[in-house]
C-alpha cells in the first residue's frame, strides 16, 4: 500500500448508516433496588436511589421517544425490583413473543407478568419449557439468531427457539460472571440482512464462540475492557443511532468512526443491579 494511500480517509469502506425505526417495551424502576445478589455487580449492603434510577431511566425513555421510536410500557410489579432490566422479559420475532422463565427464583414470577403483557399486547404468545432470559440473551443479527448459554439460559432453550422461531440459532458460550448475559459482551449495531454488524468483548466468550464470532462478523468492532466493564456494550442501535453507556468513551470513538451516531446516556445507578441501556429495552418486532 503507498504511503498516498494510508494517509487517505478510510470512510470510502464504511457504509451508509441509516436509521430504521424501532418498537420497544420498557418497565418504569419504581420498585428498583438491590436487595438480592445474583450477578457480581449486585450488593444488597450498598445503599440505591430508586429516585436517581427513576430520573436516569426516565432520560433513556425520552431519548427514545426523542428518536420516534414506539416505546410502551408495562406496569412495574412491587417485590420485583429487577423488572426494569425488560430485555429479559422475553424474546419477541414475527409477532411471536418466546416467554422467559428464570434462572433464580427472585426474578422467576417476572415471566408471566410479561408473558400477560404480551398477550394483551396481540402477540401470539409461546410459554416456554426451558430456563432462558430473554433477549438478554438472544440477539437477532440478520435472518439468525445468536444465543447466550453459560450462566443464566440453558443451551436447551436454544432448541426451543430454533423451533419456535424455525430460524438458525448460533450457540455462544459466555465464560465471565460479569458478562453473564449475551447483551452485556455483544452488542448488534446492524441487524440488517446482507450489512450485518456487531460489537463485542472477545474475552467474555469461550474460544471457540470467538472463532465463531471472528469468522461471521470480520469487521466487528471489537470494544476494550475498560467499556466494556461499565457494560458499554449494553446498548442500542437503530441501524445509525446507538444508544449507549455515557462513559463508553473509546466504543463512543469507534461507533463514529464506523459511521454511527453514539448518543451517551447516564444509567450508573441501574449499573447497581448489574444493568444497563439495552437491558432496559425489549424489542418488540410485529
Ligand atoms: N439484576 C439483573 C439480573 O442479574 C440484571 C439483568 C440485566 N439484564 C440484561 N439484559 N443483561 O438478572
Amino acid at each position: 500500500m503507498s504511503t498516498l494511500a494510508r494517509t487517505q480517509p478510510q470512510p470510502a469502506t464504511t457504509p451508509e448508516r441509516r436509521p430504521t425505526g424501532r418498537s420497544v417495551l420498557m418497565c418504569r424502576p419504581e420498585h428498583f433496588t438491590v436487595v438480592y445478589r445474583i450477578n457480581p455487580w449486585m450488593n444488597p449492603a450498598a445503599p440505591t436511589d430508586t429516585n436517581l434510577a427513576l430520573a436516569q431511566w426516565q432520560t433513556l425513555y425520552d431519548t427514545y421517544v426523542g428518536l420516534g421510536y414506539d416505546v410502551a410500557l408495562i406496569d412495574p410489579v412491587d417485590g420485583l425490583p429487577d423488572m426494569v432490566y425488560a430485555a429479559n422479559g422475553g424474546f419477541v420475532l414475527d409477532g411471536i413473543a418466546y416467554g422467559a422463565k428464570f434462572t433464580h427464583p427472585e426474578r422467576q414470577p417476572e415471566g408471566p407478568a410479561y408473558m400477560r403483557w404480551f398477550g394483551e399486547a396481540g402477540f401470539d404468545v409461546h410459554v416456554p419449557d426451558e430456563v432462558n432470559e430473554g433477549e438478554g440473551d438472544f440477539l437477532l443479527v440478520g435472518e439468525s439468531i445468536l444465543a447466550g448459554t453459560g450462566f443464566r439460559s440453558d443451551s436447551r432453550s436454544h432448541e426451543e427457539l430454533a423451533r419456535v422461531f424455525g430460524r438458525e440459532i448460533v450457540t455462544l458460550k459466555l465464560v465471565n460472571p460479569s458478562f453473564y448475559h449475551l447483551d452485556t459482551a455483544l452488542a448488534v449495531l446492524d441487524p440488517t440482512p446482507g450489512q450485518e454488524h456487531i460489537a463485542y468483548l472477545p474475552s467474555a466468550f469461550d474460544e471457540a464462540s470467538v472463532a465463531v464470532l471472528r469468522e461471521r462478523y470480520p469487521d466487528a468492532i471489537i470494544v476494550n475492557e475498560t467499556d466494556a466493564a461499565i457494560l458499554g456494550l449494553n446498548s442500542f442501535s437503530d441501524g445509525y443511532n446507538v444508544v449507549i453507556a455515557s462513559r463508553a468513551a473509546d466504543f463512543e470513538r469507534q461507533l463514529r468512526e464506523h459511521g454511527y451516531n453514539p448518543i451517551g446516556v447516564d444509567l450508573s445507578e441501574l449499573l447497581l443491579g448489574g444493568g444497563g441501556v439495552k437491558c432496559c429495552t425489549l424489542e418488540l418486532r410485529r
